[in-house]
Formats: structure tokens, C-alpha cells, sequence
């Protein structure tokens, strides 16, 4: 095993923590998708619960704020009946001086299953991961400019509900690349599942040097970018990791790389735009265009709480059989 993947999985080849979409393979990634189709059905139920879970001890350990990542992680857990804590870190004793691993030991000491971390620097999630007990699973909610899988697989699954076929795809990411985990994540994402032409557009101060080895085309100019994409990614511009020269205003940001609904012309007329929030209206996206019929910004905040059910299931070994064997609900 390569990379990452000698930590995210097990002697079988089966998902035991995860921490970034980068090296799995994409019957893996497909494998995610699919079990992600099913759980979406359980949020229509009267009863929106399943007992994969049952028994297991969750802990959300969020260092950063998060609105819409930590309560789709929690309710995930809570819909495949996993009790869950999510612990205060702001609170907590972290700001009285105890190391992250004293932390981490601590809640391992209550019995803990699984830790979903997020951190604002790149690699704790890895590094959470090599420290855990065997049994334990680590899954990255998002770890500084490194990576946010979870939210990549949610952004897929929102492209195959409305795309179908990746192959054909062409897919544009607007905005903060530099400073974007989940620009990261989506990049590694699509191009395993098989996108050829991923653009990335964004000022150069904007742009990471070695961005072309991922294999993206680079571009400045929004206007070039947008010609005939069939999806439209737009990113928060990260005014909390950058320094204050890296755009000359707000203003002129979105004059140059907002995206208005004279510029959402230039794509596909069918093409989808989507954001991981929380979006910025008037700096990164015109409000119209937020509120419009071609934003799925809102479908991928409900896609998250299957893609997390997914993920969290597979990571414990839940899932080995098929859905419907291990549901026991008599409802399904
Ligand atoms: C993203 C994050 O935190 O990385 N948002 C999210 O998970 N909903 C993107 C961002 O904050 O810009």
C-alpha cells in the first residue's frame, strides 16, 4: 500500500479511518456513493433511524467552529443509533494547557469507538489516527489547508445525483485554492473517479504553485473558465488563513471571480453550482445565483448527513454485509 493508505486501511482493503480521498482507489470512492444512496432514503422515513450503530460511542472532537460539518456528523451518528458526544473543545481543557494526545486519551478512557476531529492544523487527523487504540476509528471533518474528505464525497454524490457519469465531465473550482482542503479533497476525488478536464481558477496569489500535478488546468480569468462546464464549484473565500495582501478588496474580488448570473451563462445551461458553505453572498456569489434553481447548495448540506452515515458505518465494519441484512428496522 501507498501514501496515506498504509493508515486509512485495514490488512483487507477496507476502510478504517478516513482521512483524505487522496490514493483510494475508485471502487472505494464508489463503494462510499452507494452506501451513501441507501442511507439517503432513511431520512424519509417516519422513524429516520437504523441500528447499525447501536451500542458504539462517537466523539466529535471540533478545535474549530463548524455549524453545518458538526451538526451533519452528529446526526449522522444519531441516525444509525450511535450515542455521540460532541465535546466543547473551546471549553475544554485544551485551553487550559493539556496536550492533544491527554485529551485524546482521556475520551479513549470513557470507551470511545470513533473520533470525528476537526483541527485547524494539517495532519492532525493522521496524526490522531496513529495514536488511537486498534479498535478505534479516526474520521478528518476537516484539517487546516490539507483535506475534508467527508465534504469531497458529499460533493460527489450531489454531481453523480444530478450528472450520472463523471467521464464526460467538465468541472470548474473557483476562488481561495490556496488555502482550500476542500478544493483538495475534491481534486483527488474527481479525478479518480475519472474527470478529465477539472479547472482551477482563482487570483495567482490565490494559486498553489504545484497545483498542475494534480492534473488541473490552471486559469485566471472566471470568464475563460466558465465556457461550457457542466459543474460549477465555488469556494469561501478563507479570510481566516490568509494574510490580508492576497486580494487587493472584496470588491474587486467579485468583480473579477464572483460568480453573477451574466458569468453562470457562460456554462452549460444545465450545469449545477455548488459551495460547502458558509457562503459569502456578494463576495464569492451573486445572492440571485445562491437562491437560484441551478444552486445545489442546500441538497449538499442533506447529502452530508448520508455521505457521514456511510462513512461512519464502513469505518466500524458495519457495513460488511448488504443494508438491508443489517437493518433491522421493520420499516425498511
Ligand atoms: C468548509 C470547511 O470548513 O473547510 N466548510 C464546511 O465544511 N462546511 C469550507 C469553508 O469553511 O470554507
Amino acid at each position: 500500500m501507498t501514501g496515506n493508505n498504509h493508515i486509512q486501511l485495514d490488512s483487507n482493503g477496507r476502510l478504517k479511518h478516513f482521512l483524505t480521498t487522496e490514493g483510494l482507489s475508485r471502487q472505494l470512492l464508489v463503494e462510499i456513493l452507494d452506501n451513501a444512496e441507501s442511507f439517503a432514503g432513511v431520512a424519509h422515513r417516519a422513524v429516520k433511524k437504523v441500528p447499525l450503530l447501536r451500542g458504539k460511542t462517537i466523539v466529535n472532537l471540533f478545535f474549530e467552529p463548524s455549524t453545518r460539518t458538526s451538526t451533519t456528523f452528529d446526526l449522522a451518528a444519531n441516525r444509525l443509533s450511535a450515542d455521540v458526544v460532541n465535546v466543547n473543545l473551546a471549553t475544554s481543557s485544551t485551553s487550559k494547557g493539556e496536550s492533544l494526545l491527554d485529551t485524546l486519551h482521556t475520551l479513549e478512557a470513557m470507551h470511545t469507538d470513533m473520533f470525528v476531529v476537526r483541527h485547524s492544523s494539517s495532519g492532525a487527523a493522521h496524526f490522531i489516527a496513529g495514536h488511537v487504540a486498534p479498535h478505534v476509528s479516526v474520521i478528518n471533518a476537516g484539517d487546516g489547508q490539507h483535506a475534508h474528505p467527508t465534504q469531497a464525497m458529499l460533493d460527489m454524490f450531489t454531481i453523480r445525483r444530478h450528472k450520472r457519469s463523471f467521464e464526460t465531465l467538465t468541472v470548474a473550482i473557483v476562488g481561495d485554492i490556496m488555502h482550500s482542503r476542500v478544493a483538495r479533497s475534491d481534486i483527488h476525488a474527481l479525478k479518480t473517479l475519472g474527470v478529465n478536464d477539472v479547472r482551477v481558477v482563482g487570483p495567482k496569489t490565490l494559486m498553489p504553485a504545484d497545483i498542475e500535478s494534480l492534473g488541473v488546468r490552471v486559469f485566471d480569468n472566471l470568464d475563460n473558465a466558465l465556457q461550457q462546464v457542466d459543474v460549477i464549484i465555488m469556494l469561501r473565500l478563507q479570510k481566516e488563513r490568509m494574510l490580508s495582501a492576497s486580494i487587493p478588496s472584496e470588491s474587486e474580488y467579485f468583480r473579477r471571480y464572483g460568480l453573477t448570473q451574466t458569468r453562470l451563462r457562460l456554462a452549460k445551461p444545465d450545469a449545477i453550482v455548488m459551495h460547502p458553505g458558509p457562503i459569502n453572498r456578494g463576495i464569492e456569489i451573486e445572492s440571485s445565483v445562491a437562491d437560484s434553481n441551478q444552486s445545489v447548495i442546500l441538497q449538499q448540506v442533506s447529502h452530508g448527513i448520508a455521505i457521514r452515515m456511510a462513512v461512519m458505518a464502513m469505518t466500524l465494519g458495519s457495513l460488511s454485509g448488504s443494508l438491508a441484512k443489517n437493518d433491522e428496522n421493520p420499516d425498511n
